[in-house]
């Protein structure tokens, strides 16, 4: 059995420590381990000519940006086509998360500071409000052999009508799949009658920016907050760089909480991503160009094996589940790591996915192909196993 590495929602009584973000614990010594087969990787892998795109101002990085760069919001507000009063920068969409759930309390009129929080997540979403001491209420999204995985609206209304926040991930990790239209719609809808202003994590949305179902939280009302970062889809979460786009009021609060929390944006930061926005197109087309090539390797592998593939038309990673509920932590750790391949378990997002294995397909090409050459392989392997079991 799988040890706990999955989100906690809730402290056991008692308990005064932070709770360890079990996900982290478990991939940093995996990652160390230098699997050369690595289908682990959430995020676009996209070489960045830092050099050629900052040439002689690379220099410049240590110095200080105020009075040498715009407004760093500017590069945001153009892209998204929202006002720079909209826009908050921060480090990453992890403290965007945390500044978001503090100017979210502060503008929130409801008498609770109950949260609630979608299952499966990344850890931090759920951990983070507990950070601040508010409890959190966990509704899930139901995973589908077709299709998005979808919402159970009675469970959903009676968290909603009982918390001051909801926080979402769109583009849900790890299976990829968008909300189906109508579970956005609804949802939006209900915590606006609720008055619950939602936090969504848009940390893979713009790989569906050219898609006709593309509808980042903020253009859907002012108790919307959108947060997003260069990190996933533009393949640079060394930055640190992430921003939250919400009504004037919210975003106001959470430049406040941004100052308290962290001061100042750093220079080099501000730098290297004002060189790179321009540019953020050629990671968006590489993607699409990895996808066209590595995808129809991985159907293929799949519809070899009999395995049921539910893939989501835009994103890095999809997630599927091994056969003869194959425990997924134990697969990467044994017949995975012999084949020299890295994937992440469905467990690292919720405890109910321990035989889901989630794919990334951002890679080069032919690494991909003869990465999926010796998944197939460790795939085999334990179903033998499993099968003289
Ligand atoms: C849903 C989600 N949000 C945020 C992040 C991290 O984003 P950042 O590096 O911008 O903090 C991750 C990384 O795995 C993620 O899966």
């Amino acid at each position: 059995m799988s040890e706990d590495y999955w989100p906690r929602f809730e402290v056991t009584e008692g308990d005064k420590e932070i709770p360890t973000i079990g996900y982290l614990d478990w991939y940093v010594p995996r990652l160390e381990e230098n699997r050369p087969y690595n289908l682990s990787l959430s995020g676009m892998q996209y070489d960045w000519d830092i050099e050629e795109l900052m040439k002689d101002t690379v220099y410049d990085i240590a110095n200080h940006h105020i009075g040498a760069l715009d407004d760093p919001r500017i590069n945001v507000s153009k892209r998204e086509g929202v006002g720079v009063e909209n826009v908050v920068i921060c480090h990453g969409a992890t403290q965007a998360l945390h500044v978001s759930v503090c100017a979210a309390m502060a503008m929130s009129n409801k008498k609770t500071n109950n949260i609630t929080v979608e299952s499966p997540c990344y850890a931090p979403i759920v951990q983070s409000p507990q950070l601040f001491n508010h409890p959190t209420r966990k509704v899930t999204r139901i995973p589908a052999d077709d299709g998005p995985w979808r919402i159970d609206k009675v469970e959903w209304l009676a968290a909603i009508k009982d918390s001051a926040i909801l926080m979402v991930t769109p583009i849900l990790n790890p299976c990829g799949w968008d909300y189906h239209p109508d579970d956005r719609n609804w949802i939006v809808q209900t915590c606006k009658d609720h008055e619950v202003i939602i936090i969504a994590d848009e940390v893979y949305i713009d790989s569906k920016r050219e898609h006709s179902t593309y509808s980042p939280f903020h253009t859907l009302g002012e108790h919307c907050i959108s947060v997003n970062s260069l990190t996933k889809i533009y393949s640079l979460g060394t930055l640190r760089y992430g921003w939250l786009i919400s009504s004037k009021d919210i975003s106001e609060q959470a430049r406040r909480a941004f100052f308290t929390l962290s001061g100042m944006m750093g220079s080099p930061t501000l730098r290297v991503a004002d060189s790179i926005f321009p540019n953020l197109d050629l990671a968006i087309n590489k993607m699409n160009e990895f996808r066209n090539k590595n995808l129809p390797l991985l159907r293929e592998m799949l519809n070899k094996m009999n395995i049921p593939w539910n893939e989501p038309p835009y994103g890095l990673f999809g997630a599927f589940k091994l056969p003869l509920e194959i425990d997924a932590m134990e697969f990467v750790d044994n017949e995975c790591k012999q084949f020299g391949v890295l994937a992440v378990p469905g467990i690292m997002f919720s405890e109910k996915l321990s035989s889901w294995l989630r794919v990334s397909w951002s890679i080069e090409p032919k690494l991909f192909s003869d990465s999926l050459i010796n998944l197939e392989k460790a795939l085999l392997l334990a179903i033998i196993k499993k099968t003289s079991q």
